[in-house]
């Protein structure tokens, strides 16, 4: 296992395998802007690359783009990740429906699907897609729990769209009927999100009062997941991420990231530290491990950068 120059050990690895999207959500944080230059990763790198990091002690890989389902030959890299660790994939899920079956095969059994409100005329304004979005974001999810696959919802809180009782009463119901964890993540002021950041910031604990009010049980403290406090509701269980002003964000953060032209990012507001390309492209295992050794070894965490409170 390795770690950074403050002690976080590097555990999870998040590759972002394209940057297109089928959406134009109104918070989007791009993943930190990346802008790509070099050429595309396939199939066969990541399987490189996964190899290289499970070695290093990586255990968690994880897809997001873009849209990672817009990419053709997503299954192969599911298929080619899941030989040597687990993977899952972060998706909008209005191509889930069609890629479900195939993923299933290739060795998924875990999705991240981001549906921040169960009111279709809402969830469109906020995706910035037509209102028959929704409904086929339902059906692929549908399609995947009855194909398997544990499922996670993703609700980044909007004031005034999932801020009241009875938005995230729905929520808690609709992933109540897809056997989901539902997780609410606090607005990141980054991309658009820096953008809509005055007229859509809500701070978690509000969700953590309407849970509360609603009748949520508080369960133990997950500390190896930035502290985030997680409840049990309606038989499902609620966990809230916290990103703005809260210093153990960073400082309990395991991950890296990828681009999708392989430059390692060593956090999603840092510029790439290394590019992996050249050492992926002719599956150079030494190159690859100094590489990503020397990025460890200047890996700083971001907080400060929220400190304007
Ligand atoms: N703040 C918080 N979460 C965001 N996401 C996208 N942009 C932001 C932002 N500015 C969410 C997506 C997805 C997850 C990967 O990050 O909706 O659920």
């Amino acid at each position: 296992m390795l770690s950074d120059r403050v002690g976080r050990p590097f555990l999870k690895m998040r590759y972002v395998v394209d940057d297109e999207c089928n959406y134009n959500c109104l918070f989007c944080h791009f993943e930190g802007q990346q802008r790509r230059q070099g050429s595309t990763l396939t199939a066969e790198d990541y399987e490189f690359a996964s190899y290289v990091f499970s070695k290093l002690g990586v255990y968690d890989f994880k897809l997001t783009g873009g849209e990672p389902l817009l990419r053709r030959d997503i299954d192969k890299i599911v298929e080619a990740i899941a030989r040597v660790a687990a993977v899952s994939i972060t998706t909008n899920g209005l191509l889930l429906r069609r890629w479900v079956d195939r993923l299933y095969k290739a060795g998924l059994r875990k999705i991240n699907v981001s549906i921040h409100t169960a009111d279709p005329e809402k969830y469109s304004k906020v995706v910035g897609a037509p209102t028959w979005a929704f409904k086929e974001v339902l059906r692929g999810l549908q399609e995947s729990r009855n194909r398997g696959l544990a499922i996670k919802l993703n609700a980044v809180v909007l004031r005034g769209i999932n801020t009241d009782d009875k938005s995230v009463k729905e929520l808690v119901k609709l992933a109540a009927s897809l056997d989901a964890s539902l997780q609410f993540i606090e607005l990141m002021p980054s991309g658009s999100g820096l953008k809509v950041f005055g007229d859509y910031y809500e701070p978690i604990e509000t969700i953590a009062e309407i849970v509360t009010r609603l009748g949520g049980r508080p369960l133990s403290l997950r500390k190896e997941l930035h502290n985030r406090p997680l409840y049990k509701l309606g038989g499902v269980t609620i966990e809230l991420i916290k990103n703005y002003n809260n210093p153990t964000f960073c400082s309990g953060c395991t991950t890296m990231r990828l681009t999708s032209d392989g430059k390692l990012k060593t956090c999603i507001y840092a510029e790439p530290a290394v590019d992996l390309a050249p050492y992926i492209k002719n599956r150079d295992v030494e190159g690859m491990v100094y590489a990503v050794k020397t990025a460890l070894a200047s890996r700083e965490p971001r907080f400060h950068i929220y400190a304007s409170k």
